[in-house]
């Protein structure tokens, strides 16, 4: 039950008709559910009930305030890759002391904002990183509170693009360096080292590539302590993957057991960064039919959101199921939903059997909650959509649809022009 429910012919989103917030809006638009986001939060926070953590959701998979706000009133943190995300996150109201910071490439600034603001901690990403961060920390007269990300080189099996703990990915720091990390680490004067990280990828639908990581972490652990580097936090990143399509990826309740059953021994605060799996269903793009053509080879129907406003299916292949938001009578037709860009890779879906859609239909591409919104561009000068949020019987535009003035902000011709 994800809250977007046919009634009587016609989509709802929780007790509205998704059509009536169309002819407020206008198409194209996002639209999240209040109840399945706030469902899917506490679903996977109550799965690790009896222990200590906190649970961080991963910005990037939706930067909305209105969303963080959301999480920010039921307890939840953070987990950050710019200055863009930590703002973000301090304006819905996220206390700085539940914010992590991961990713490759932190700047000089956005460190010294995440010092300034007191964050939980840093996952640190490599030894050049960890020397910057003390650096900084030195003179704005702080300790920086690090985690060093670990490398497990464990196989997600997951699309080779959102795959991240595997040997030849960019991230973290492989096992046998991190040893040496952190006996570095723990010699300088303004770090603090707290935890230790890892994220393996994105979209995982089995348990196994979970453990196995957690595996490898607490064998380092327990060298760690050995050598009395003394371990507060794990994070365990984000992952967990949804049911686009007919996927079957572990219940959070199973995912956290076997997490809980591992660490029990451990004596450390769990961190855990999941994106997609609180947000994805929670969210749809809601979109309308502009043209349909028959093509010499294939059908297509021709709508008003393009790959700049959902970049998924281009990007990655990903499906998305697509429905109608008023339930069609016609026999199904076999098409590509394309949009209007000029680029062959512009497409919703390829090859689809989906409803009799027709000029003026209105479609709702499922699953869109989850690396959508963030991910759309202003490419070929198309406005970014508004975004919507559905409490109960209410609806509210939480963020407005960009207009052309938009477009143009911050530009400037010069005088020798
Ligand atoms: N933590 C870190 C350090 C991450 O890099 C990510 C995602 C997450 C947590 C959250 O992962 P999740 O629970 O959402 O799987 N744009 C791609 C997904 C990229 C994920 C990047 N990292 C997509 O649309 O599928």
């Amino acid at each position: 039950m994800h809250h977007f429910n046919y009634r009587d012919n016609e989509l709802y989103c929780e007790d509205v008709p998704i059509k009536l917030i169309a002819e407020k809006v206008g198409t194209p638009f996002y639209l999240y559910s209040h109840a399945t986001l706030k469902r899917h939060f506490l679903t996977f926070d109550d799965a690790f009930d009896g222990i200590d953590r906190l649970v961080c959701f991963s910005a990037k998979a939706n930067t909305s305030l209105a969303v963080l706000k959301l999480f920010a009133d039921l307890g939840g943190g953070l987990d950050i890759v710019s200055g863009g995300e930590l703002y973000r996150g301090l304006k819905a109201g996220i206390p700085p002391e539940k914010i992590v910071y991961s990713g490759v490439g932190k700047r000089k600034d956005e460190i010294d904002y995440a010092l300034s603001a007191g964050i939980l901690m840093f996952n640190i990403e490599s030894l050049e990183e960890l020397e910057l961060i003390n650096d900084r920390a030195r003179l704005l007269k702080k300790k920086a509170p690090v985690a060093i990300r670990v490398n497990p080189d464990v196989d997600p099996k997951t699309h080779p693009y959102i795959s991240t703990g595997l040997e030849k990915n960019k991230f973290g720091i492989n096992t046998e360096a991190a040893i040496d990390c952190y006996k570095i680490a723990g010699g300088l004067k303004n770090i603090d080292v707290i935890g230790i990280d890892c994220h393996i990828g994105s979209q995982i639908t089995e348990a196994e590539p979970f453990k196995d990581a957690l595996s490898s972490i607490k064998t380092l652990i327990n060298e760690l302590r050995g050598l009395n580097i003394d371990i507060k936090y794990i994070d365990m990143g984000g992952g967990l993957g949804i049911t686009y399509d007919d996927e079957s990826p572990p219940h959070p309740g199973e995912y956290a057991r076997s997490i809980m059953q591992a660490i029990e021994d451990m004596h450390v605060k769990l961190i855990l960064e999941p994106g997609r799996v609180i947000v994805g269903n929670a969210g749809i793009l809601v979109a309308k039919v502009l043209y349909r053509k028959q093509g010499k080879a294939k059908e297509f129907v021709i709508v008003d959101a393009g790959m700049n406003d959902l970049v998924r299916p281009s990007l990655y292949d990903a499906f998305h199921a697509i429905m109608p938001v008023v339930e069609l009578e016609g026999e199904q037709i076999v098409a590509d939903v394309v949009g209007p860009i000029c680029e062959t890779g512009d497409f919703l879906a390829v090859d689809r059997r989906i409803a009799d859609f027709r000029q003026g239909d209105l479609l709702a591409v499922m699953s869109a909650g989850a690396y959508g919104f963030v991910m759309s561009s202003n490419y070929c000068s198309r406005l970014k959509v508004a975004e919507v949020m559905v409490r109960d019987d209410r609806f509210h535009v939480i963020r407005a649809r960009q207009n052309y003035e938009h477009l143009i902000e911050g530009e400037s011709i010069p005088p020798f022009l």
